[in-house]
């Protein structure tokens, strides 16, 4: 009965431990501007994806980006292209690539934050050193969202 519940013990470690597998920053090779690969295995929520996005601390998307979705929310910048309707440009792998590395897809002189880099970003506030701007998890859930914009 103890070796049973031993060997219960083990096999729920061991799933917890798969479930708990992310693709490392390090770890992700975008191809041709798309990532079709989840970074977590976990598909994404869009409701979560959406605070992320609009969290000044995290994605902070609507500084740059007009989103008519996120009108509710004051400070919208316009230095960047309206992403009402993005999910009719682009597919869920390049949403992936852009939100984990825009430097990757549109080039390194983009002013769109790396949000799922740690090396090579230029200027890194102490609270983010070592750390991505989202994680793993914060990237399934805004492409979740942004796969929600689209025009009706
Ligand atoms: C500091 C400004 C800035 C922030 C913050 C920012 N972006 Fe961007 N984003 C840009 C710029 C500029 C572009 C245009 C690409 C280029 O540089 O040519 C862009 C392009 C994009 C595109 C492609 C849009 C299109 O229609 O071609 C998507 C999708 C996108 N961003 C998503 C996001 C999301 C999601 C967030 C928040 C998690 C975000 N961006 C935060 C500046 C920003």
């Amino acid at each position: 009965m103890k070796f049973l519940a031993l060997a219960g013990g083990a096999i729920l470690a061991a799933s917890a431990a798969l479930a708990a597998q992310e693709i490392a920053p390090g770890d992700v090779r975008i191809d041709d501007g798309a990532y079709a690969q989840s970074l977590t295995g976990v598909p994404g929520d869009p409701v979560a994806g959406r605070a992320a996005a609009a969290d000044r601390g995290k994605g902070n998307c609507m500084t740059c980006h007009p989103i008519t979705d996120m009108s509710d929310l004051p400070f919208h910048g316009d230095l960047a292209p309206t992403l009402d309707g993005v999910a009719d440009r682009y597919n869920e792998a390049e949403l992936r690539a852009i939100v984990i590395n825009s430097k990757e897809v549109f080039g390194e002189q983009t002013f769109m934050p790396a949000m799922y880099r740690i090396e090579g970003l230029n200027i890194v506030g102490k609270k983010y050193e070592g750390q991505p701007i989202l994680t793993a998890q914060e990237v399934e859930d805004v492409v979740a969202y942004l796969l929600t914009l689209k025009e009706e």
